[in-house]
């Protein structure tokens, strides 16, 4: 067994939990809207077509804020296809994922959706194929009351009150030669200033994201992030960073040490945006919205891509439909951990994505609906960090991994409110448990509430319809309260819940 210790104290202060830390992402893609959020026919359907069982889902997932439309998808969307009579929408071919876009589902069902899972969408307009003019268009349809030819038809289409959106993207991976649109830095980031600058004309109070690196291995990354700011600094609030993460070849530690490269991303592109702010003497700071990341094995898409080339246009096909496994819920809940460790920066984040495409939920089409393993980090760290988050000092064993270099076994982090204090703690060790002993003094007379953990021998058993809590969080039996020990299983993500 290995040993471990963390220092749970108020003084260690890094920041308030941001609500929109528990964000997501809905995205025209595969089954994430069609037979995912939205299915007419569907049993639990209700009077506009939403599947009652994903709202329900939805909301014990305890998600904050949802980014919509894409993704890749935007890039290539006109939004104005998805408004109106259903029945004399267009059509359109998806280039980015070679599909057919019904236009079912638009700006309009999206936003209805939205206010009945109690979520905040979050809008990303076209900087691909589109510019300045069409980001002002759905800016009007959405956010102006009434009394103009845009507001005037979302009124006429239903809507009376305003959608209020108040986050936007500005595009989306523009960096990304696969990206519809794709441009320089320079040639996007003119264009996000341009846009931005219009928005704010209709909205001062918008919160506007700018695109940063669609990764941290993309060849521009850094300077892609300076050269942009530069262009549109004092016009965004945020910048963006995506990341996915993989087990490569087996490597397994290295995986379960995914956490470190999003570390070192949100590092890099803190102190870039806060040298271009000090080169502009810009008073305000830009911060991280990390509204793309997850586990997602993009290299296996992209074999079977290469393998076989998509043909025909299907509509909603069955695409990035991945089976987690527990190993992927602890590397998610290290990611987890991540994001609340850097609250003071990262201000807001979306897993990608929410239901079906690399989802934390799971539907059949016209059946059931169940939670995959990755879904319990997410819901837990939702629904019990609270307050402030607090550094926690840990004093781990290290372990040699083939990606990052020396690791500690013992990644962690804790939320404190008035009542209680939550400690959130993977054990990234393949093969042994982990003894950690809190040091909780400075919080005065504490009580345990709850020890949970989401461990199994098996690391690759999944969730499926038919076994849908094979993973799910248990009642940890290894804690001791004097003093306060708990034994974290190998490769487990642990919740440890104390009153004061
Ligand atoms: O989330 C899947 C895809 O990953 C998104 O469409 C794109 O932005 C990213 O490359």
């Amino acid at each position: 067994m290995y040993q471990a210790s963390l220092t749970i104290d108020p003084a260690f202060r890094v920041a308030p939990v941001r609500r929109r830390t528990f964000g997501t992402f809905v995205e025209h893609l595969g089954r994430c809207v069609y037979t995912g959020i939205h299915e007419p026919g569907h049993p639990t359907a209700d009077e506009d077509g939403f599947r009652r069982d994903v709202l329900d889902l939805t909301r014990e997932l305890g998600v904050s804020t949802v980014r919509y439309p894409g993704g890749n998808f935007v890039s290539g969307y006109r939004w104005e296809d998805g408004i109106g009579p259903a029945a004399s929408r267009p059509s359109r071919l998806d280039l980015a994922w070679h599909c057919t876009e019904p236009n079912q589902v638009g700006v309009d069902e999206f936003v209805r959706w939205a206010r009945k899972a109690g979520v905040e969408p979050m809008m990303a307009v076209n900087l691909g194929t589109r510019g300045v003019q069409e980001a002002l268009d759905i800016l009007e349809y959405c956010n102006i009351e009434s009394g103009t030819h845009w507001s005037d038809l979302r009124v006429a289409n239903g809507a009376k009150e305003p959608h209020g959106i108040g986050m936007w993207c500005l595009g989306n991976e523009m960096d990304g030669p696969w990206q519809i649109g794709h441009k320089t830095a320079r040639e996007y980031g003119r264009l996000a200033a341009e846009t931005a600058r219009a928005m704010r004309m209709i909205d001062p109070g918008l919160e506007l994201v700018a695109c940063g690196s669609s990764g941290s291995s993309m060849p521009t990354f850094g300077a892609w992030e300076a050269e942009v700011l530069e262009e549109a600094y004092e016009q965004v609030d945020y910048i963006s960073c995506h990341a996915y993460y993989e087990e490569k070849d087996g490597d397994l530690a290295s995986f379960l040490a995914c956490s470190t490269d999003m570390e070192n991303f949100i590092a890099s592109v803190v102190s870039t945006a806060d040298h271009v702010r000090a080169r502009l003497r810009a008073t305000k700071r830009v911060n991280v919205s990390f509204d793309e990341w997850n586990v997602w094995y993009l290299s296996r898409f992209q074999a079977e891509q290469a393998k076989e080339p998509p043909r025909g246009w299907p509509v909603a096909p069955p695409l990035l439909e991945e089976r987690y496994h527990l190993a992927d819920a602890v590397a998610v809940g290290g990611l987890l951990i991540t994001l609340l460790r850097n609250s003071d920066r990262v201000t807001a984040a979306s897993q990608a994505q929410l239901v079906n495409v690399i989802a934390p939920i799971m539907t059949e089409p016209g059946g059931r609906a169940w939670r995959q393993t990755i879904f319990h980090p997410f819901a837990q760290a939702s629904r019990y960090a609270s307050g402030d988050v607090l550094r926690v000092e840990p004093v781990s064993p290290m372990r040699e991994t083939a990606e990052f270099g020396e690791v500690p076994l013992l990644h962690a982090v804790a939320t404190r409110d008035d009542d209680v204090t939550t400690v959130f703690a993977v054990n990234r060790s393949t093969d042994r448990p982990l003894e950690l002993t809190l040091d909780a003094r400075a919080l005065g007379e504490v009580r345990l509430v709850e020890a949970t953990t989401l461990s199994d021998p098996d690391v690759y058993a999944v969730n499926t319809a038919d076994d849908p809590d094979r993973i799910a969080p248990r009642a940890n039996p290894d804690v001791e309260t004097d003093p306060l020990r708990v034994v974290l299983p190998p490769v487990s993500w642990n919740v440890i819940r104390l009153t004061h």
